[in-house]
């Protein structure tokens, strides 16, 4: 047979056929009916120029408020420069990153590993801890989440997103703030556990703060059995809570802190920050895309930000003053979280407020189980935006 142009070879027909069909995004999101187009500080405008109040910071994303000129200024110019380079060579805006980052995290001494998300992040300080003491066991805790990564999701409190490739014995669930179940596990198999990874603040499990009694346990038993105490501030990191962790507002230090969401204001960027008594070899992590010249320059501006215009004591603030006014409505059960995460459980009856709010008052914010409004905002939020907030929930409360 003479394959021609008038009688191609079936496999082209084949491909040709596929390829006519038009691709379709992998439906895994559910999603606010909304195209946001534009953003500025904490507002952002849809494309048909609709106004609205940002109170999730895109899934606590937004540290320093969308489009933030030094921000835009520091990744253009970046840009200009070069965006990347591998790992191979060295990347003099990476050692800036880790200066200033452990300057303004009080962390000097420590060591920074970067990656592209909170998951790797978590995956990595895992992984690590696990080189270190040459162990397997890890602790994680109900409420949980860590990422969906292998390992990150095996420690995520959710059997539903757990494939079962990810499925380990090696992850021991123990009940969030039970000092004494933790006390226990310790006494049973301390010499087995390789890590404990917590978050100071639990997101996705509804803004629970972690007590400082638990944290400073973690810190105790890691400490007298060699563990490694993870600190996921993935969400409640980089200022968000008031303090740049929010583990050490309990007065501890952890030994590896694994961040990302804020770190680069929307820029793919995680990192985490390694105690000095973790040594590093050649080989030992390694990521392709992680601390990148833009990431970096993306985090750099981050940082100058939060450090010039003091946006960590504003977190605090501004966290207490809505905490404040949201413990004043009586339709409110209970406010939670610390700084600028906070969480609003509304009984069940309130269940659409949440939808209220974007539709009727135009202001975004986020959930969890079962009826919890999270707010994330940007960390440089202005007082005149959280009171039109506090105005909106105010006027959706008084319908019921
Ligand atoms: C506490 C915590 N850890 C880890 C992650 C995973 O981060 P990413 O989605 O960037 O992988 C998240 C994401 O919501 C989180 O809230």
């Amino acid at each position: 047979m003479i394959y021609s142009i008038n009688n191609p070879v079936p496999v082209l027909r084949k491909s040709q056929e596929l390829f006519s069909k038009k691709m379709k995004l992998f439906d895994v999101y559910a999603i606010n009916p909304v195209e946001i187009a534009r953003g500025e500080g904490s507002i952002v405008w849809d494309n048909h120029g609709n106004e609205y109040l940002d109170m999730y910071g895109g899934h606590a994303v937004i540290s320093i408020g969308h489009t933030h000129p030094h921000y835009v200024k520091r990744i253009t110019d970046q840009l200009r420069q070069i965006g990347f380079y591998s790992n191979s060579v060295e990347i003099p805006v990476q050692v800036q990153l880790a200066e200033l980052l452990g300057n303004v995290s009080g962390k000097s001494g420590f060591q920074l590993f970067l990656c592209n998300s909170g998951a790797e992040a978590n995956e990595n300080a895992l992984k690590l801890a696990s080189f270190y003491n040459n162990r397997k066991k890890v602790i994680a805790f109900t409420g949980a989440f860590h990422g969906r990564t292998s390992l990150a999701v095996a420690a995520t409190h959710n059997a539903k997103i757990v494939a079962p490739v990810n499925e380990t014995d090696n992850v021991l669930f123990l009940p969030f703030n039970d000092t004494e179940a933790l006390t226990r596990a310790f006494a049973a198999y301390g010499e087995e556990i390789s890590s404990v990874i917590v978050e100071g603040i639990q997101g996705v499990g509804g803004i629970k703060v972690a007590s400082y009694e638990f944290l400073k346990q973690i810190r105790n038993l890691t400490s007298q059995y060699d563990a490694i105490f993870i600190a996921d501030s993935v969400q409640c990191g980089y200022g968000r809570s008031g303090a740049f962790y929010s583990h050490d507002l309990a007065g501890i230090e952890a030994d590896i802190y694994s961040m990302a969401k804020g770190m680069g204001n929307g820029f793919p960027i995680g990192g985490i920050a390694i105690s000095p008594k973790i040594k590093p070899w050649i080989g030992m992590l390694g990521t392709t895309f992680g601390g990148n010249h833009l990431a970096c320059a993306a985090a750099l501006a981050v940082l100058e930000v939060i450090e010039q215009d003091k946006l960590i004591e504003h977190a605090a603030n501004m966290g207490t003053y809505l905490m404040d006014e949201l413990n004043k409505m009586d339709k409110v059960l209970e406010v939670r979280g610390k700084g600028l995460m906070i969480g609003i459980d509304l009984p069940e009856e309130l269940s659409t407020v949440k939808k209220d709010l974007l539709t009727k008052n135009r202001i975004f914010t986020g959930e969890a189980k079962p009826n919890v409004i999270r707010l994330l905002p940007a960390l440089n939020i202005t007082k005149a935006h959280a009171d039109c907030f506090l105005e909106a929930l105010d006027e959706r409360l008084r319908e019921f």
